[in-house]
């Protein structure tokens, strides 16, 4: 039996999951570390901790489930997208990285379309200039601390820094890169055309492969580290959302992924590269091969409702908070929220924009406003839905459906009846690990094709119907909470 190992750097914890080449779960571990904000909106992470997490996660899930770490065929590797490592000449750590959910660097971002234009700036990389991705924050590193600018000679995503512990080798995967805000779309290999414009020079970039492709081999130093046998191959894996997309198999046009997370994310794969454009779609390859993505990400989705859990009703558990909310009729009798509690991304790009209840009187009670969260999030994954319409992907023939939020029926269904579309659950908690095994797998010849690999792995679970009944007052609330953000805008910018 040949297993296969799928590591997730999260941005919470790392996760280490083993499968076996019938694609069955055989073992899981998580090792946990924490966030820090050295300022309000910023966000930092030691490397470091990255490594010592996939060092204990690994030996954990092994000495778990007991399998021989020479069966191992291969390793795969995901993680947060978009966090800015920086390494110096002898590949020492200069600075702790900037991760995904900063938003410290409006300023470059500015100066990134200012330089290119926003349409050249979205021809080349197929998206707008948001804070959260990598290349605006390292123009922010070489504006504010100079020193550590002058010494940088590697610039890493949070998963290749692992990476590069694991095998020595500085390497990224393409479905990763995409989100650096540096890689031509089309070819999908970095811009020199945008690097020369940014004065960023290619050689602090790696070399980029696709998701099932050898980056390299475990060193002896990690497997002494991590208990892997030495030689173990080491496959590119992608950015946790287009691991993910593999871990829920949406790796074919028609199938589109909906996580509901902290975040929450819309994500359907094409034949080709798709721009939405104003940019306000990431646009990235995905993990699969020669193929390409769209995704909206609303930064506070299962967040919203976490929130206001710990806010209104912290000693009540979610089953009974959801309960109240599903005694109540659809709309929450007039209550709007909109869930942009740490600005928004799509489709509102505005790191200003901000979370509101609009509508309240006192005839609402607790029941009233925890529906209105479900449906303010449900009517934020509509806006990123209708958005992948007009990129051209209307034909939405299925939505798997996970994350936290996914496990609620009371969620789900609004969910149906606000999208209008038929949800199907995926049994995972750890699809973008999943999903990294999977490549992992097929580049190691246990299976032939993502999408092979996919069908022996993925289990389908439930699904929820959109009520035709329910559906109907949906159409007129949605139009009033699309109404809203324009109205509270100006609101938002000068609070
Ligand atoms: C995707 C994104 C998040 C991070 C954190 O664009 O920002 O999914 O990758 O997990």
């Amino acid at each position: 039996m040949t297993y296969l190992l799928g590591i997730d750097t999260s941005t919470t914890a790392t996760k280490a999951l083993l499968i076996d080449s019938a694609g069955r779960q055989v073992g899981a571990s998580s090792s946990e570390y924490d966030l820090s904000t050295p300022k309000p909106l910023w966000a930092e992470q030691d490397p470091g901790l990255w490594w010592t997490a996939t060092r204990t996660a690994i030996r954990q899930v092994l000495a778990d489930s007991g399998v021989d770490p020479a069966s191992v065929g291969g390793v795969g590797l995901t993680g947060q997208m978009h966090g800015l490592v920086l390494l110096d000449e002898a590949g020492e750590v200069l600075r702790p990285a900037i991760l995904w959910n900063d938003q410290r660097s409006v300023v470059q971002c500015d100066e990134i379309r200012q330089r290119l234009g926003l349409e050249e700036l979205v021809r080349i990389t197929g998206n707008d200039a948001f804070p959260g991705f990598t290349a605006p924050k390292l123009l922010w590193v070489r504006d504010n601390e100079p020193e550590i600018y002058a010494r940088v000679r590697q610039v890493l995503l949070p998963k290749d820094y692992v990476r590069f512990c694991l095998s020595g080798d500085y390497a990224t995967d393409r479905a990763g890169a995409g989100g650096t805000l540096m890689l031509d779309l089309a070819s999908r290999d970095w811009s020199s055309e945008l690097l020369e414009a940014l004065e960023i020079p290619r050689e602090w970039l790696p070399p980029t492969h696709e998701g099932t492709e050898t980056t390299g081999v475990v060193s002896a130093m990690a497997a002494e580290a991590t208990g892997l046998a030495p030689g173990t191959p080491v496959f590119g894996g992608g950015g946790d959302q287009a691991a993910q997309a593999v871990g829920v198999g949406a790796v074919t046009s028609g199938v589109v992924a909906l996580t509901l997370g902290t975040s929450g994310v819309v994500f359907a794969s094409s034949e080709k590269p798709l721009t939405e454009p104003e940019g306000r779609m990431h646009a990235f390859p995905h993990a699969v091969p020669d193929t390409w993505h769209v995704m909206g990400v609303m930064l506070s989705a299962a967040g919203s409702l976490r929130w206001y859990r710990d806010v209104v009703a912290s000693d009540v558990d979610y089953d009974a908070l959801l309960g109240e909310a599903a005694e109540v009729e659809p709309g929450s009798e007039g209550v709007v929220f909109l869930p942009y509690l740490s600005g928004e991304r799509t489709p509102h790009a505005d790191p200003h924009a901000r979370g509101a209840f609009v509508g309240l009187t006192l005839a609402h009670g607790r029941g009233h406003l925890t529906r209105a969260v479900l449906e303010g999030v449900a009517f934020g994954l509509k806006d990123n839905l209708a958005l992948m319409a007009a990129v051209g992907l209307e034909d939405v023939g299925q939505v798997r459906i996970s994350g936290g939020g996914a496990r609620s029926p009371v969620w789900r269904q609004i969910l149906a009846d606000v999208l209008g579309v038929e949800l199907v659950s995926v049994e995972t908690s750890e699809g973008a690990a999943l999903g990294a095994a999977l490549l992992a797998g097929v580049g190691s010849g246990v299976w032939e094709s993502v999408e092979k690999a996919c069908g022996a792995a993925v289990q389908l679970g439930d699904i929820t119907k959109p009520d035709a009944d329910a559906r109907k007052p949906y159409a007129r609330i949605y139009q009033r909470f699309r109404e809203c953000y324009p109205a509270m805008k100006p609101l938002f910018s000068s609070g």
